[in-house]
């Protein structure tokens, strides 16, 4: 019998989770995890576009994470302007398109300004969608997409507000993977991730290579996605094989 071919997940959505958690643990300063967690992205990025993962959201900034010390959160914008001044050409020549989701008005002119650079020269890129999800919160997406369609006049719908949500341009993810051992979702993806595969690990972020990586789609394989629909529906049972007269 022929081997199913493993399934790869068309979008892999991650909270990248236990930066700081790295850099306590080797005595550093919280900020010296997170520019670990952007070298880890960095290999991340390149394993999905190798594998044939063809859309990436990653979780970097919540809306709740303003309430940090003062000098992790200005790291965090420093390390973000920093990253995508510097990543972007290397990007562009992987074929990588960047989008950035959230709310952009709290951010600085130069982190702005930083982000629509990096989308407009990426923007002729198919190879790999990367959207960076920086100070989005989930309930932040839903209750802009109804404000766009109260303001519009539109109706509630489901499909309505799919359309309005700051993820429209790209399918719902297959797979949820989140590092660092804590089993929640603090408010990423509430409305996307509605029949996504969750997968939690305990690598911290900063020690999530591509085995790692691999190790999850792996994982995702062996996953039978119902979306309410029986197993039988889903994948029916083999015919049984014609008996041959004795
Ligand atoms: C995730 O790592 C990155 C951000 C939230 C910005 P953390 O900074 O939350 O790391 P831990 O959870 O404290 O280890
Ligand atoms: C989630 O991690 C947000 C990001 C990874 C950007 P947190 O570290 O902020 O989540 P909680 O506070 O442990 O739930
Ligand atoms: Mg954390």
């Amino acid at each position: 019998m022929s081997k199913q071919p493993r399934a790869v997940p068309h979008h892999i959505a991650i909270v990248m989770d236990g930066n700081g958690r790295w850099a306590t643990k080797r005595f550093l300063p919280r900020v010296a995890g997170h520019k670990r967690g952007v070298d880890a992205l960095r290999a991340c990025v390149r394993h999905c576009g190798d594998v044939g993962v063809k859309v990436l959201t990653v979780f970097a900034f919540s809306s709740e994470n303003w309430n940090r010390p003062a000098d992790e959160v200005s790291g965090l914008m420093e390390l973000l302007a920093a990253a995508l001044s510097r990543e972007v050409p290397q990007l562009q020549a992987e074929g990588v398109r960047i989008h950035f989701v959230g709310d952009r008005t709290a951010l600085s002119e130069k982190v702005r300004n930083g982000l629509a650079l990096a989308e407009a020269s990426t923007a002729g890129n198919e190879r790999l969608v990367l959207n960076i999800c920086f100070n989005y919160g989930g309930r932040w997406d839903i209750a802009q997409a109804a404000a766009k369609l109260a303001a519009r006049g539109e109706a509630i719908t489901e499909a309505n507000l799919d359309r309005a949500m700051a993820l429209a341009h790209v399918p719902d993810p297959d797979l949820v993977i989140r590092t660092g051992g804590e089993l929640r979702i603090s408010n990423f993806l509430l409305w996307q991730a509605a029949y996504s595969e969750l997968y939690f690990t305990d690598k911290l972020w900063p020690e999530f290579d591509a085995a790692a990586l691999d190790a999850a789609i792996a994982d995702y394989g062996q996953r039978e996605r119902r979306f309410g629909k029986t197993s039988e529906q889903v994948s029916p049972p083999a015919k049984p094989a014609s008996r041959k007269a004795a």
